[in-house]
């Protein structure tokens, strides 16, 4: 998935249910999907995401047949609801044929409600990048591509171990344009021996085919990767801390906000599969290692789906419940960390009634903890919005962590 994977605190507390029956959410919140596509053509050395080495050939009809009996298990929980969103995330799932894809979206169709401009996106890796591909892709109803460029430098991307060079980048975004009108382009700075000139070029390449959204990841060091296991020489904090605003410059002269820590859009054009994850939105995860988080009247559940593909797969057409993991109700003392380190993530945070609206739980619940933000000038004084101070924006883990 772009790295916007859904921000799950990680809270061990046992979970308190709600008395039954007592309501708590007076609305429901939009709900999205995402599909976990496991496989990549090699796994590379910086990548933590649940993605794997395909062998020989994807298990397309196997897996296709476990994405379909997880979601028939899922429908009862969002029965009725509309689909408002989709993003197909990986892993590579560009590495999945047309044929695939094109039964995949008409399984989510035929299963659910999808809005009638749903926007549904996928995650594609330049070395696996077809014309005809993303031409398929696009007539089966995938209306926005997002593409792993990560550099345009050959020296860069061989050094981060990527299956593609830098002239198979640009023509995989020209291909992606020809498809869709929506185009992410995903890009890493800080790179292994990477001088802020070099990353301004890098910059200044995707700015310079038009698109409407950036995701500008810094690279870190995730455990249990080859990196972390033989850490490159990374620039050091400072030239990181410069790299990222020259990123944010560069883009805001191109008419791209930061509107997100990692996000940079023209106006129109948040990715609205993400934001609904930021706004603390529903979502249902399907697929090895997918998370999910459904909220009902008088409750807000989180779970996630077993995280080897063979074991998920094995374990979904038992339809017996043994590929979910990790199914809890939040607490009420989870929700003011839940819903901040999510709603912090965006520059302009939410409306402050969007923390009821989304919790259920009153806003003087978030008191104390908005209180030493305040005092540590880390939020913003405009009482109608929860949200970073421009301080709290720089030092956001130590703004976030005040509402733990
Ligand atoms: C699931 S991958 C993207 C799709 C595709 N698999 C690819 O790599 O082209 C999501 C994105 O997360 C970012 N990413 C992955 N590992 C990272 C790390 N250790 N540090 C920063 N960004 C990372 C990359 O920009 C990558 O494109
Ligand atoms: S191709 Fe993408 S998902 Fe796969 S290992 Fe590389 S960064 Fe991770």
């Amino acid at each position: 998935m772009s790295r916007v994977i859904p921000i799950v605190a990680d809270t061990a507390s046992p979970s308190k249910q709600p008395s039954p029956g007592m309501t708590l959410l007076e609305a429901l919140p939009p709900l999205s999907l995402y599909v976990h596509v496991p496989w990549c053509v090699r796994k590379c050395p910086y990548c933590d995401f649940n993605s794997h080495q395909a062998g020989e050939s994807v298990p397309e009809d196997r897996y296709l047949a476990a994405l379909a009996a997880d979601l028939e298990q899922a429908l009862p929980r969002i029965w009725g609801r509309q689909v408002h969103t989709v993003f197909i995330g990986g892993g590579t799932p560009s590495l999945l044929s047309e044929g695939a894809v094109d039964r995949l979206l008409a399984m989510l169709r035929s299963y659910l409600s999808l809005w009638p401009d749903a926007e549904i996106t996928l995650e594609a890796n330049p070395g696996t990048a077809e014309a005809g591909r993303f031409l398929a892709y696009a007539a089966s109803g995938v209306n926005r591509i997002s593409l792993g460029i990560q550099s345009f430098n050959d020296k860069h991307l061989a050094a981060l171990g990527r299956i593609h060079d830098a002239r198979q980048a640009r023509d995989a975004i020209g291909m992606a344009q020809r498809a869709v009108a929506r185009v992410n382009l995903d890009l890493m700075f800080a790179l292994p021996g990477q001088t802020a000139s070099e990353c301004e070029e890098d910059v200044r390449s995707a700015l310079a085919f038009g698109t409407e959204h950036l995701s500008l990841y810094q690279l870190t060091l995730e455990p249990n990767t080859v990196f972390a296991k033989y850490p490159p020489a990374l620039p050091d904090d400072d030239a990181a801390a410069q790299m990222q605003d020259l990123v944010e410059a560069l883009a805001g002269q191109a008419g791209l906000e930061r509107y997100e820590v990692s996000a940079y859009a023209r106006r129109g054009a948040r990715a609205r599969h993400n934001v609904n994850y930021w706004e603390f939105g529903d979502y249902l995860g399907i697929g090895p290692g997918a998370h999910g988080k459904l909220s009902f009247p008088d409750r807000v559940e989180r779970d996630a789906r077993v995280r080897n593909p063979e074991s998920w797969m094995q374990a979904a057409v038992q339809r017996d419940g043994s590929h979910i993991t990790d199914a809890r109700v939040l607490a009420p003392s989870d929700m003011p960390f839940e819903f901040m380190l999510n709603a912090l993530r965006l520059r302009q945070g939410v409306p402050s009634s969007l923390y009821t609206e989304r919790t259920g739980e009153p806003l003087a619940t978030l008191t104390r903890a908005l209180r030493r933000a305040h005092d540590r000038g880390l939020f913003s004084a405009d009482p109608t919005r929860l949200q970073a101070s421009e301080q709290g924006w720089r030092f956001l883990n130590e703004l976030q962590a005040l509402f733990l």
